[in-house]
């Protein structure tokens, strides 16, 4: 038997040690076709979702993601925008875990789609890394919807409330006062801390929105996600699925989180150019069929979780191309969500900001986490605006004579009144139960002046009151004896409220 030299023996003991580690190292792939976004790779044995590096000249990277394959082909999409690609470039797998630090350092802070900060402030680093992969809630277990929360909107809080854990759309066109809205909730909400996901907007209204919508108070409270339109489609993706990622750890903490989506049309848009551009084919209105099963599937990660842990109410933009309501990815949400506010153009033009159409927005879990009386003061209020609607036209060309129609009556006398408590600057906030005393002082008609009536309002009048003081004793917000009330609003509050402005004072 030969015997072999030191050297060699050594060499094969390192073979031996390497065989026992089980190691299998992965082939290499070369770029071979490039069409529109999408990378063609041949060589690559690795899943879908796993990330490579491509090796471009003068020693740059560039990460991308497996979006698909087809016989010997891999699909891959590039995270960021890419120049100087070639033809037979390597594509490396590498194993990138998607983690990012959390915790409260977050606050305040700005972040692309894959957690790089972009607001210069530095790296966002802690010690307590979380996976990025979504952690999953058994739908038994998770917590019924049962308590308000104050998003600071008045005639969201009173007439279209909205609960913790639930999960509302916001359908709008364009310019119809959006990102105003969603800033505003941000700054008045009583949430523990709102996550923003700015996905597929301009580049500008990012800082726009930042500066002056949020302003330093608001992004105090905040998380900031953004990807702007002219990133590539997979950070609006992942954009989406981070500001997500964001609001899941801090409901796990017992947190009561806010998630402002702006919008789930371009999460849509998105994953359309990417499912399109792998030659999925499309289906309603170019969108391919996986689309529709990505948007349940980002929805569904928002709202309570199990008993005693935090929730994540969520408001998700979606555009109304030239106000359609029946767009594909409006009638798809509209079905999986809680709840719709609609934006009016109608009403924004008239100058009504917040433009919210009261009669086309439902909040679906209202009736169970409201009162009795609330609920019959909200529909009241619909009603009012209801009959007035539909005898604008009469009403409009003189040809409804006053006094034909009591109910018809009410409508035409409260209409201002009831435009009046909609319209909410944007510096101004509605606690919860101002919003609801304000809607009880509005809906009561002048012509009703009854014994009957005036002592049920007092009665009512002050238990508002002794609430609105055990909660300004609770949480330090002014009552609404200290509210600046408008001219109409004081004008009519003179005129018909006058059982509840005694019962005040
Ligand atoms: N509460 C408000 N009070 C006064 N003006 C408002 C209010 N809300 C919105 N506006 C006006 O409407 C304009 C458009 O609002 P905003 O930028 O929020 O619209 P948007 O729907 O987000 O638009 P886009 O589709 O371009 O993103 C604002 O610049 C502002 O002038
Ligand atoms: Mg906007």
């Amino acid at each position: 038997m030969a015997v072999l030299n030191p050297p060699i023996l050594q060499r094969l003991k390192k073979y031996q040690h390497f065989e026992a580690l089980d190691v299998h190292p992965e082939p290499q792939g070369r770029l071979t076709r490039l069409v529109g976004l999408t990378l063609e790779a041949v060589g690559l044995n690795i899943s879908v979702g796993r990330q490579c590096k491509i090796i471009l000249g003068n020693k740059r990277e560039v990460e991308a993601e497996v979006v698909g394959f087809h016989n010997d082909k891999t699909f891959l999409m590039p995270v960021q925008k890419v120049e100087g690609l070639q033809p037979g470039a390597r594509v490396v797998p590498i194993h990138a875990h998607k983690n990012l630090s959390m915790g409260d350092h977050l606050r305040g802070r700005i972040l692309n789609g894959i957690g790089q900060p972009l607001d210069g402030l530095g790296a966002v680093n802690s010690s307590s890394k979380v996976d990025l992969e979504p952690s999953t809630i058994n739908p038994l277990h998770r917590h019924p919807i049962d308590q308000p929360l104050d998003v600071g909107i008045r005639a969201i809080n009173s007439l279209l409330t909205v609960g913790k854990g639930q999960r509302i759309g916001l359908f709008a066109g364009s310019g119809v006062g959006k990102s105003v809205l969603l800033g505003m909730m941000t700054r008045f909400t009583t949430a523990d801390i709102v996550v923003v996901g700015l996905i597929g907007e301009r580049g500008r209204e990012v800082k726009e929105f930042v500066d002056h919508i949020l302003g330093k108070d608001g992004l105090t409270k905040a998380v900031v996600v953004a990807a702007p339109a002219d990133d590539a489609p997979l950070m609006r993706l992942r954009a989406a699925q981070l500001s997500t990622r964001i609001a899941e750890y801090f409901r796990d903490q017992g947190k009561n989180v806010l998630l402002l989506m702006d919008s789930l049309t371009r999460f849509a848009q998105a994953q359309r150019e990417i499912s399109l551009a792998i030659g999925e084919p499309p289906a309603t209105k170019g969108y391919p069929p996986s689309v529709f099963s990505k948007i349940p599937e980002l929805v569904e990660r928002a709202g309570n979780a199990d008993k005693g842990g935090g929730s994540i109410t969520a408001f998700y933009t979606v555009l109304t191309e030239g106000d359609d309501l029946q767009d594909p990815i409006a009638d798809a949400s509209r079905a999986i969500l809680d709840g719709h506010i609609v934006l009016s153009r109608d009403l924004a033009e008239e100058g009504v900001y917040p433009a919210i159409d009261i009669e086309a927005s439902v909040s679906r879990v209202m009736p169970n986490i409201v009162d009795e009386g609330h609920l019959q003061q909200a529909q009241k209020f619909k009603q009012l605006l209801a009959r007035y609607r539909a005898n604008k036209d009469l009403i409009a060309i003189g040809a409804y004579a006053t006094g034909s129609d009591a109910n018809i009556d009410a409508a035409i006398e409260r209409q201002p009144f009831l435009k009046e408590f909609i319209m909410q600057k944007m510096s101004e906030s509605c606690a919860y139960l101002q919003s609801r005393q304000q809607l009880q002082g509005v809906i009561q008609p002048a012509s009703v002046n009854n014994q009957q009536q005036a002592a049920n309002t007092e009665q009512n009048g002050r238990q508002l009151n002794t609430q609105v003081q055990n909660t300004q004793q609770q949480t330090g917000r002014p009552s609404n004896n200290q509210l600046q009330a408008s001219p109409l609003q004081k004008q009519a509050r003179q005129k018909n409220a006058r059982p509840l402005a005694r019962s005040r004072s």
